[in-house]
């Protein structure tokens, strides 16, 4: 979602603000603007399209600020990405300049009082309507006040960023809803959607919680609550560094990401795994917690996209092995059925980003019924993990393409950790077995890194069918999931295809019917307990001519002759074996979407993290 930065500092303003605005782009946008405070009072830029059309401009046509500016990438809401509805958005005499991320819900209703008195707006969006009431207010208060007055009268969400000729020398923020965090630097401070953007000049960050105000100069901070009440708050260091949020000659984030599974993997276990003595330590918040439930607690799992797919498969082994009743929702659904949550209820939020509107409003629902909430996330300090009673951070580093990888197999290591925990508090597993199980679990990593090199099979099999526009991706039980995330990922970055994920039990059912010679069928055929049922399946398949590239463990010998591609991962346990399968289906998305021309790490339409509804 849109992208904010604001700065107070020295020059090159200009420059600093889209470096860093530069730094967020993968959270998706089409159109970016900027806005600084100098000797003309203030001065703003605005294009259609890529940051890089907004750099070519200022080329063309420079654009100074002294020390004080913001910028935006937007990605529209309210009225179509054209340059007028571009941020920063101005008051009516062009001496207020604010830039914002969320949705103001009662924008139509404040618009109709704001024109009544007199202002004049010149775009469709909802931001444009604080603008004018900072305005508004500032004709009889001071600006921080005006600020904080206008605030109180939004309803929905925002990150704001606000500049003001008459006080060159500050830069105003706040949060509702929508992520925005303090950096702090030598003689310079920012405002930012997400801490990547001011990484190149600081690792001291300030997370600014629900409905805070702050108040940025040169010489310091000034947080406060929107009713102007102090607040103290120390910064927190970043424990990663710019070249975690670069492509360091990658082509794409994406591939890079991927290729980094196996010590992301490895950093979500480390603390916490000692497969010798048969232990998992979860830190002390988490051990409270799970020692809480009850033996009749059950689990509800709410995400989206897919942070839902791990859930799902989180939901099979939290059955099979835990003997936890589990449900799955989609928080979107989740949030406006009516669900029965009582305090035998534990709701687990799986999120990358932990801002996503609608698993923010799921996380909120369950609190407000009684039910607990335990948060797997890998954003430190972000919305859901400061509403949860407890956090197991993933700790994936940064995922920057919006098609999410590494944080997928890092929330699936949790759900392994989370699942194995569980069993060995019930009871319900042997220590010979459950050794067995952890030293498994603990040579992820490796096994990922094995998986990883079927590359170059990958990148044949993707020139066989780059051209095909619909494909069907199945599997069963564990790999069920499975099949769902790999159409999501090659429909996520290849527009032009179709993809659909089914349970391979379901195409008589109806998804047969559209089979035709040479339609590609991606199968996830490992070893299971349902290996046979698969195999049926496939021959459904080839008998109405389908094209079947099978995902198999290696030595399976037997696979081969259902195959028209196949493609072999480490043999595992059932359990262990839909982290493996994650690996060639997201190499052969990104190997077709390449072939295809597509924008892999930013497609067209789709936002890292969806923090509106
Ligand atoms: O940040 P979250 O994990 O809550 O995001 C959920 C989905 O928006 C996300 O997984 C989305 O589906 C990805 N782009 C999929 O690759």
């Amino acid at each position: 979602m849109c992208g904010i930065v604001g700065y107070v500092g020295k020059p090159p303003v200009v420059q600093t603000l889209l470096d860093c605005l530069g730094r967020l782009e993968y959270r998706g946008y089409d159109s970016a603007g900027i806005a600084v405070v100098n000797d003309k009072g203030i001065e703003i830029r605005k294009r259609v399209g890529k940051i890089k059309e907004l750099v070519a401009s200022i080329k063309q046509k420079p654009l100074d600020g002294e020390r004080l500016g913001i910028s935006h990438s937007r990605w529209a809401t309210h009225g179509e990405p054209t340059e007028v509805n571009a941020h920063p958005h101005l008051d009516c005499r062009g001496e207020l300049a604010l830039v914002h991320n969320g949705i103001v819900e009662n924008y139509a209703e404040l618009k109709a009082r704001l024109l009544g008195q007199g202002h004049r707006f010149r775009s469709q969006t909802d931001t444009e309507v604080i603008a004018h009431l900072v305005e508004e207010h500032a004709k009889r208060l001071p600006l921080a006040e005006a600020f904080r007055s206008a605030l109180k009268e939004l309803r929905g969400s925002y990150a704001l960023c606000l500049i003001a000729k008459r006080d060159p020398t500050h830069l105003y923020g706040a949060r509702a809803g929508s992520p925005l965090i303090v950096g702090l630097g030598k003689g310079e401070a920012f405002l930012a959607s997400d801490v990547p953007a001011v990484l190149a000049r600081t690792r001291r960050v300030i997370y600014l919680n629900e409905q805070e105000v702050v108040e940025l100069s040169t010489s310091g901070v000034k947080l406060t609550t929107l009713n102007g009440a102090p607040i103290t708050r120390k910064p927190s260091t970043v424990s990663w560094d710019l070249s975690a949020a670069q492509k360091e000659g990658y082509d794409h984030f994406m591939l890079k990401e991927i290729v980094e599974q196996p010590s992301a993997v490895e950093q979500t276990l480390c603390t916490r795994l000692d497969a010798a003595k048969g232990q998992i330590a979860f830190d002390r918040r988490t051990r409270t917690f799970l020692s809480r439930l009850t033996s009749q607690e059950k689990f509800v799992i709410i995400a989206c996209g897919t942070a839902y797919h791990a859930g799902l498969v989180g939901e099979y082994m939290l059955e099979e092995l835990a003997h936890v009743p589990v449900d799955v929702d989609l928080a979107s659904e989740f949030r406006y059925r009516a669900p029965m949550l009582d305090r035998d209820t534990t709701v687990i939020a799986i999120t990358q980003s932990g801002e996503t509107a609608d698993t923010l409003a799921g996380v909120r629902l369950a609190k407000e019924q009684g039910a607990k909430v335990l948060a797997i996330c890998n954003v430190m300090g972000s919305s859901i993990p400061r509403e949860a009673d407890a956090v197991i951070y993933t700790h994936a580093g940064p995922e920057i393409a919006v098609a999410s990888t590494k944080a997928y197999t890092s929330q699936l290591t949790v759900l392994y950790l989370l699942t194995l925990s569980l069993a060995k508090r019930r009871g319900l597993v042997t220590s010979a077995r459950l050794r067995e199980l952890l030293t498994t679990l603990g040579r992820l990593p490796k096994l990922i890194e094995r998986a990883l090199e079927v590359e170059p099979a990958i990148k044949r099999i993707a020139r066989r069918y780059a051209r095909a526009r619909d494909f069907y991706y199945l599997g069963r039980r564990y790999n069920f999931p499975s099949a769902l995330e790999g159409a999501l990922k090659l429909k996520e970055i290849c527009p032009r295809i179709h993809a659909e994920g089914y349970a391979a039990g379901e195409m008589k059912h109806g998804p047969i019917s559209l089979i035709r010679k040479g339609w590609p069928v991606v199968f996830l055929a490992t070893d299971s307990a349902v290996y046979e049922k698969v195999v049926s399946n496939i021959e459904e398949v080839r008998a109405r001519k389908g094209e079947c590239l099978i995902i198999a463990s290696e030595g399976d010998r037997a696979i081969r002759r259902h195959a028209d591609a196949l493609i072999t991962v480490p043999k595992t346990e059932e359990l262990f074996s839909p982290i493996l399968a994650a690996i060639p289906l997201q190499l052969l998305a990104y190997h077709i979407a390449r072939l295809n021309g597509c924008d892999i790490d930013q497609p067209p339409n789709l936002a890292k993290s969806v923090t509106v509804e």
